[in-house]
């Protein structure tokens, strides 16, 4: 829908000022935490918030509260959007300030991934009992055998396969199983997990859930199990594991419901504490993929958490219009 002129003056405002400028730059690459934002920018809270409040006031940004955190991200569509990506369009690619910008920002991702990383390493070895801390495995793995449906699959994708609980779980119905994961230490359990299972046709392969080189829908079953909330950028995971999607075939993505136990980013190494269904819903139709459907498995005690299962199909050429 076009703007009206008082619409477009008050974008125009809005993204006409220099910090707030670089807010956008910075949000096309990322959602971000007001806090990240404040450290890129160098700037105080009060301020950045000032500027996010006017960039979202102006239908520019989305904000969205998770658990005691903050996150910022450029709206998804509409005008408002576009005169974004126009705008940044226009701005020379080495434009000194904005590289200063991402390479800040490069910094803040480094440290997050090290420490990610350092935790995955520190803990591979534990991950099968953190795993079942706050969730009742049996019931969730369960519901993952029926949202999957009965196979046989000819490849299964399992994306931050972590020490292989999915790839022994569903690997006995395909033909070829590959699990991906960045951690080495996850990757060398993993491999023992597989060979144990007596799973032969297993790969397992070092690599990045965000690029992951594996041929676009070359994949009749994709699992992302418990990895979203680790990561900075779930919806383009969610996009990449999509890709991978054949048609006909499905992505099954298994991760928390919003709550709020805070603790778990400073202890567990999460970013986001769960996922809203229409945040999910949206990241796997903007993946191309349809029949999105979510389950939901209510904690088994007090403390726990409730996890989703959220499944999406890529419709086969000829079912399209059914749909
Ligand atoms: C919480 S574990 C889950 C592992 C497994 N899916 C499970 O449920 O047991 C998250 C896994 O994601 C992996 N991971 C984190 N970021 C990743 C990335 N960018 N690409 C691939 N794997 C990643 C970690 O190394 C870790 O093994």
């Amino acid at each position: 829908m076009s703007l009206t002129s008082g619409q477009a003056v008050d974008v125009l405002r809005a993204a006409g000022e220099p910090s707030r400028m670089r807010i956008l730059a910075l949000l096309a690459h990322e959602e971000l935490a007001v806090l990240e934002l404040c450290r890129v920018l160098d700037q105080s809270q009060p301020r950045v918030s000032r500027h996010l409040k006017l960039l979202a006031d102006a239908g520019l940004v989305e904000r969205f509260p998770d658990g005691a955190w903050v996150f910022y991200r450029l709206v998804s569509g509409g005008e408002p959007r576009r005169l974004t990506d126009e705008t940044l369009r226009l701005i020379d690619p080495a434009d000194p300030i904005l590289l200063r910008d991402i390479s800040r920002l490069q910094e803040v991702r480094a440290e997050r991934s090290t420490e990610a990383g350092e935790y995955f390493a520190r803990n591979a070895a534990r991950w099968d009992e953190i795993r079942s801390l706050y969730i009742s495995e049996t019931a969730v793995e369960a519901a993952i055998l029926k949202a999957a449906g009965p196979g046989p699959f000819k490849r299964l994708v399992d994306l931050g396969s972590g020490t292989g609980r999915m790839l022994t779980l569903l690997g006995p119905h395909a033909e070829l199983a590959v699990g991906l994961d960045l951690s080495q230490q996850m990757l060398n359990i993993a491999r023992a997990h597989v060979a144990d299972a007596g799973l032969s046709r297993c790969e397992l392969r070092h690599g990045d859930i965000f690029s992951t080189r594996l041929p676009g829908q070359s994949a009749d079953l994709v699992v992302v199990h418990q990895v979203l909330h680790y990561l900075g950028d779930p919806g383009a995971a969610v996009r990449e594991a999509g890709r991978l999607v054949a048609e006909g075939g499905r992505l099954i993505i298994v991760d928390f419901a919003p709550h709020g136990l805070e603790f778990l980013r400073e202890q567990h190494q999460h970013r986001r504490l769960g996922f809203a269904e229409a945040e999910m819903e949206r990241w796997l139709h903007e993946a191309g993929l349809a029949k999105v459907r979510a389950a939901a498995l209510p904690p088994a005690r007090r403390d726990g958490l409730t996890v989703k299962i959220w499944t999406g199909e890529r419709v086969r050429q000829t079912n399209r219009s059914a749909a």
